[in-house]
C-alpha cells in the first residue's frame, strides 16, 4: 500500500538507520526526512539513499508549526515516526530552555499538525509514532527492570523533556483520539552516532591516544543495544503496534561503564594492532555528571511476546562491528568532530 511516512530528525544517529531501512524495505512508500540539520544532524550519514525515487529530504524545524503544517499539506503525510531531539544528557545540563523547546514544543508541534491534517482528510490508517527514552523511567538500583507499568521518574533535563513529550503525545491520544504509539528504548550504539556519546568518544580518544574522561567510579550501568535492531523494532512497532500502546525496546546487555570501557579498549587496541591493554592508561576519572541514573535496564518481553521482535546481534559482535566502522571511516569522525560539514550543509541550505 502507498504510504507518506514523515520521520524527523532523520539525519541524526537512530533516525538515519530508521530512514535507510524504510526508504530499502518499502520502495511503495514516500520516505519524507524532516531534519533542522542541528550539530547532530549529517545528510552524509544517508549518501547510500539521497537518489532513491521514494526519498525526499526537507530541511525545516519541527518548532516551526505553520511549516509543518504545510509539510503535512504538501506530502499527504499518512504516517508520522518521530525521532528530531537535543538528545544528549550532558548538554541538556548545560541548556535545558533549548530542550524543552525542541522536545517538548516541537513534539506538540507535530501533534497539532498531525491532528489538524487527518481531522481534514480522515483519520483511517494514519499513525503518530513517538520514539522516546528509558531515562524517563528514572534509575533502579541493583535489582529490577523498566517495565511500560513503571511510574515516570525523570532526573535530567534531558529525560523531563522526553517524559513531557510522551505525556503530550498520550494527552492527544486521550482527549482527540489521536492514533498514537511511544516506544522507549534503551542506550543505543552503531555507526554514524556523533561522537560526544559515551561509546563513539571513546573509540575516537583511544585512536587518537587521548584521555578517557569517566565518570564518577564507572559504576553506573546501561543496558546497549544494536542501533540496527532498535530501526527493526521501530519498523515492527509501526506497521504491527497498536495504537494507544507503549513499548519498551532493550537488549538485556547491561554493563557497567568502566567494564564496557575496557571491552572497548581490547577491542579497539586489537584492531589498531596495538599491544593488549595498551590504551588503558588512558582512562582518566573525573567528576561525576550532575544527577547522574545510576542503572537502567528494560524489559523488553511485551515487545517479544506481542510483537515477536529480539534484537538479532549479540552484543561482542556488535562492539566489534562499530569499532572497525570507526575506525574505516575516520573521514566522517574527523569532520563531524572539526564541524566541516556543518559549514557545507550551511551553504547547501541557505535559509
Ligand atoms: P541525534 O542527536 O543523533 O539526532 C537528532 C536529530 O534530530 C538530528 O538529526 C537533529 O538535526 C534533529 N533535530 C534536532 N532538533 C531539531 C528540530 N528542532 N527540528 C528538526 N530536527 C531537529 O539523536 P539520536 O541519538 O539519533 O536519537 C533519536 C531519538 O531517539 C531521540 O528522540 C532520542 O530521545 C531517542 N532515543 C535515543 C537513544 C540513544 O541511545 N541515542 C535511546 C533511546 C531513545
Ligand atoms: O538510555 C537511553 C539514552 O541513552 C538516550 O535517551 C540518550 O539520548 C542517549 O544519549 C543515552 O544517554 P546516556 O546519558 O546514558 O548516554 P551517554 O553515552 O552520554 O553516557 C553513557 C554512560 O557513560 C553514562 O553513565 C555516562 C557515562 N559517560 C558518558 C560520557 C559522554 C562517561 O563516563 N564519560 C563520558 O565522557
Amino acid at each position: 500500500m502507498k504510504r507518506n511516512i514523515l520521520i524527523t530528525g532523520g539525519a541524526g544517529f537512530i533516525g538515519s538507520h530508521v530512514v535507510r531501512l524504510f526508504v530499502n524495505k518499502y520502495p511503495e512508500y514516500n520516505i519524507i526526512n524532516l531534519d533542522k540539520l542541528t550539530y547532530a544532524g549529517n545528510l552524509a550519514n544517508l549518501k547510500d539513499v539521497e537518489n532513491k525515487s521514494n526519498y525526499v529530504f526537507v530541511k525545516a524545524d519541527i518548532c516551526d508549526f505553520p511549516a509543518i503544517l504545510s509539510i503535512f499539506e504538501k506530502y499527504n503525510i499518512d504516517g508520522v515516526i518521530h525521532l528530531a531531539a537535543e538528545s544528549h544528557v550532558d548538554r541538556s545540563i548545560k541548556d535545558p530552555f533549548l530542550f524543552a523547546q525542541t522536545n517538548v514544543i516541537g513534539t506538540l508541534s507535530l501533534l497539532q499538525a498531525a491532528k489538524a491534517a487527518w481531522e481534514k482528510s480522515g483519520g483511517d490508517n494514519k499513525l503518530f509514532y513517538h520514539i522516546s527514552t528509558d531515562e524517563v523511567y528514572g534509575s533502579l538500583g541493583s535489582e529490577g527492570f523498566f517495565t511500560e507499568e513503571t511510574p515516570y521518574d525523570p532526573h535530567s533535563p534531558y529525560s523531563a523533556s522526553k517524559a513531557s513529550s510522551d505525556h503530550f503525545v498520550k494527552a492527544f491520544h486521550d482527549t482527540y483520539g489521536l492514533s498514537t504509539i511511544i516506544s522507549n528504548c534503551s542506550n543505543n550504539y552503531g555507526p554514524y552516532q556523533f561522537p560526544e556519546k559515551l561509546i563513539p568518544l571513546f573509540i575516537n580518544n583511544i585512536r587518537n591516544n587521548k584521555p578517557l574522561p569517566v565518570y564518577g567510579k564507572g559504576e553506573n550501568v546501561r543496558d546497549w543495544l544494536y542501533v540496527i535492531d532498535h530501526a527493526r523494532a521501530i519498523d515492527v512497532i509501526f506497521h504491527r503496534g497498536l495504537p494507544g500502546e507503549t513499548y519498551n525496546i532493550g537488549g538485556f546487555n547491561e554493563w557497567k561503564n568502566i567494564d564496557l570501557i575496557r571491552v572497548m579498549i581490547r577491542v579497539t587496541d586489537k584492531l589498531l594492532g596495538r599491544k593488549e591493554g595498551e590504551s588503558e592508561k588512558l582512562i582518566t576519572y573525573v567528576t561525576d555528571r550532575a544527577g547522574h541514573d545510576l542503572r537502567y535496564a528494560i524489559d523488553s518481553s511485551k515487545l517479544k511476546t506481542r510483537l515477536a521482535w529480539e534484537p538479532s546481534l549479540q552484543f561482542e559482535e556488535g562492539i566489534e562491528k562499530t569499532v572497525q566502522w570507526y575506525l574505516d571511516n575516520q573521514e566522517w569522525l574527523d569532520s563531524v568532530t572539526s564541524g566541516a560539514y556543518q559549514e557545507y550543509y550551511e551553504k547547501m541550505y541557505s535559509v
